[in-house]
């Protein structure tokens, strides 16, 4: 086998989340990423529209009546034609009141990873844990990336993504401490020792909320709150500006719902395994990424008495890409 197949044949790392789907590879000791908005719109057919999507290269199926533009271009579109980006899943999973979200997610999965290179490449993707509101949806989900990969000729197995953040920040520590991604439908928390998930749980509170609650209180549609909190939002107190303070309010209520049922998840727990040493603490995830967010986390944390000792709380250096490459590090193991 040659270097070149080497590289192809080798484990990939896949995070299928709410609003990005990535995949690593590893290259040269490093990893690679490749990502896509994981969203889509649709256009009436006509032959005109189709084949200027196909002569500008845009990423698209006709689906009956309906051309899909789906990933990246679909921000960009949405744009041009003045409407609205769809979203195939919602809090983690595929979205059940939507009829393209399955056809949407094998496309963008299928064009982020391709036909495996040799029968049975593995691939270790992404999935919620267990969550309040999420009850059965997790194992229709799971399954069904599960069967897009086996069809495109992987050995696919789910990593919850908590345990994934885990392994792609911890080796330091033995894979050992709490791995926590804010995302946009969920915040997925596991505390592990030496690799083995002890605690692992989401909760439905993270960037899609802070968007949705914000727009509700200020008239502003979500996207619109979402471009700006995205560009320039930092957790810095509340100031003049009503968008700046409706972000404040939510992005801190989602900081204290994360913290109150860690606290409550440890504190329920049966058989917690006692930790010779201290843990680290680390947030991944989009909605960690503002400047502020992790001195209101400390800040939260320190209020009361944690029941775990931690060796350190940090922010991701690589927040975006935490998950694809904790799912890349599981399927080299
Ligand atoms: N620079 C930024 N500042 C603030 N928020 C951001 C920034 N970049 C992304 N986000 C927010 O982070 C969220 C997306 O994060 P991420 O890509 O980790 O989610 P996901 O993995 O797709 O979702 P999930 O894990 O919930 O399924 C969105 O709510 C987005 O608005
Ligand atoms: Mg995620």
């Amino acid at each position: 086998m040659n270097n070149l197949e080497q590289d192809y044949t080798q484990p990939l790392g896949l995070d299928v989340g709410t609003s990005r789907v990535v995949v690593a590879r590893a290259k040269d000791k490093k990893q690679e990423y490749d990502s896509q908005l994981n969203a889509f719109l649709t256009l009436p057919y006509s032959k005109l529209a189709e084949s200027l999507l196909q002569r500008e290269n845009v990423f698209h199926e006709v689906q009956g009546a309906d051309i899909v533009v789906a990933g990246n271009d679909a921000e960009k579109f949405a744009e041009v034609f003045h409407v609205e980006t769809r979203r195939p899943m919602a809090q983690g999973v595929l979205n059940p009141e939507e009829p393209y979200s399955l056809a949407v997610v094998r496309r963008i999965i299928t064009r982020l990873v391709g036909r495996a290179a040799a029968e049975g490449q593995k691939v270790f993707f992404s999935v919620p844990a267990q969550g309040d509101s999420l009850s059965g949806a997790i194992r229709y989900h799971e399954a069904s990336i599960r069967q897009i990969l086996a069809e495109l000729g992987y050995e696919a197995t789910p990593i919850e993504e908590g345990l994934a953040v885990v392994y792609g920040e911890m080796a330091a520590s033995n894979y050992s401490g709490v791995g926590i991604s804010c995302g946009s439908g969920l915040c997925n928390i596991c505390l592990a020792v030496l690799s083995v998930p002890v605690i692992s749980f989401s909760v439905p509170k993270a960037g899609d909320f802070i968007d949705a609650q914000a727009a509700q209180v200020t008239g502003e549609r979500a996207n619109r709150l979402r471009i700006s909190k995205e560009k320039a939002f930092q957790l810095n107190g509340f100031t003049s500006d009503r968008v700046h303070n409706a972000l404040t309010v939510y992005y801190q209520e989602v900081i204290s719902n994360l913290i109150g049922s860690l606290r409550a998840h440890i504190a329920s727990a049966q058989k917690l395994p006692k930790l010779e040493q201290s843990v680290p603490l680390v947030l991944s995830g989009g909605t960690a990424m503002p400047k502020g967010f992790l001195d209101h986390f400390i800040r939260i944390l320190q209020s009361e008495e944690f029941p775990l000792r931690l060796s350190e709380v940090r922010v991701s250096g690589d927040p975006l890409h935490s998950t694809a490459r904790g799912a890349l590090m599981a399927a080299q193991c």
